[in-house]
Parts: C-alpha cells; sequence; structure tokens
C-alpha cells in the first residue's frame, strides 16, 4: 500500500482478478434489481457523464433539487439491493472504523465520462473513511488538499485497485480526468465501474 497524503491511502490491486470478475457479477445483480441512472446537477439539471447506482441501506442521488442519501431508487422507488459481501470485507479490511458501511454508490464510466473535481461531504459522520473501488478500465485520479484551488497530483488507478480517504484525506477534493479506453478485460464492452463505500450518519 501507498500513502499518497496523510490518511489518503492507495492499495493498488487489493482484489485479484478472480475477486474482481466475482464483484462484477455481483454487480450485475444489484444492476438488474437497480438499473443505472443518469444523474443530474443541483440547480441547472445538466447530466453528469457516468450513470449510476448504488446497494446498500443508503443510496447516493443528485438531481436538480440536490445531491442526498436516500432509501430508494429515484426511479423505481424501490429499496436499493443489499451490499455484496466482498465489498463489505473489503470495508472491513481497510476502513479502520467499527462504524459499518451504508451506502455502495455505483459509478459507470463510459470511456468518454469524467468526474469533476470534488469533495464527499454530504455525509453526517467524518470519522470513517471513504473506501473507492475500482474496476474495469484504469482511470486517471486527480486528487488535492482540502481547500479547492490547492496543488493536485495524479495517479492512474487500475482495475482491482482500492483507495482510502480518511483522516486528514476524509474531505480531500478528487477526481477522475479521464478514462484510459481498452486498458482492461474485465467488462467485456469496456468501461470503467468505480464503488465508493460510505458511512452516512453516526452511531
Ligand atoms: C467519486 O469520487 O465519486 C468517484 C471516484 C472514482 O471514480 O474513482
Ligand atoms: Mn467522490
Amino acid at each position: 500500500m501507498l500513502e499518497l497524503a496523510p490518511g489518503l491511502i492507495h492499495h493498488p490491486g487489493f482484489f485479484d482478478r478472480a475477486a474482481q470478475v466475482a464483484l462484477v457479477e455481483a454487480v450485475r445483480d444489484v444492476l438488474k434489481a437497480a438499473p443505472l441512472f443518469t444523474p443530474r446537477m443541483p440547480r441547472t439539471g445538466k447530466a453528469f457523464s457516468v450513470r449510476m447506482s448504488n446497494c446498500g441501506p443508503l443510496g447516493w442521488v443528485s438531481d436538480i433539487d440536490g445531491y442526498r442519501y436516500q432509501a430508494t431508487h429515484p426511479a423505481t422507488g424501490t429499496p436499493w439491493p443489499p451490499m455484496p459481501e466482498a465489498v463489505a470485507a473489503c470495508w472491513n479490511a481497510l476502513a479502520g472504523t467499527a462504524l459499518a458501511p451504508q451506502a455502495c454508490l455505483i459509478n459507470f464510466y463510459e470511456p468518454s465520462a469524467r468526474m469533476g473535481l470534488h469533495q464527499d461531504r454530504d455525509e453526517q459522520e467524518f470519522s470513517a473513511p471513504v473506501v473507492s473501488i475500482s474496476l474495469g478500465d484504469s482511470a486517471l485520479y486527480r486528487f488535492g488538499g482540502t481547500e479547492r484551488r490547492g496543488p493536485t497530483r495524479s495517479i492512474r488507478l487500475e482495475s482491482g485497485d482500492v483507495i482510502v480517504m480518511g483522516g486528514a484525506s476524509r474531505l480531500c477534493f478528487h477526481g477522475i480526468d479521464r478514462i484510459h479506453a481498452g486498458t482492461s478485460t474485465l467488462l467485456p464492452q469496456g468501461g470503467r465501474i468505480n464503488l465508493t463505500l460510505r458511512r452516512v450518519s453516526p452511531a
């Protein structure tokens, strides 16, 4: 593992190929029950370039009314499916907290998708880290400190890598500048899946 900044830990190859294949299978099952939707920016309603879904008790959604967590899918109205076992196990191995994860956001990136620099700060509990899993095509991940205009660095995230944003880096700015299409054979149609695990509320 590599400490990119205080509390910002990169675990290259945390999931081996067999574990990645199993995880993709589990994500496919989740998406059958909770299909990908296109989130929209608050106020402007501009579409994100990623599509999203969630699993676990809470899901993160964004639409014209704002960012929020909710217990049901915005289109189907049904509760989010449970978090796959392997996802919860990853949190238990790396998060270093007794608090259980409550939300697993699923981001699906087509090769042209990106994610602007942002902080994860819609939670009411910041003692637990954010745990972020990469699957499929590799991505250029940019991270900085807790000031939007501060200096940033970039690293490449490969399929099976996990990033933990905790401690002094729990509120670090981060984003995905680009997807390197065709760099992984994990997803037959290409693209990238990111799973972001978070604790939302205090114990
Ligand atoms: C996010 O911060 O929401 C996604 C990060 C990633 O795709 O690795
Ligand atoms: Mn984020």
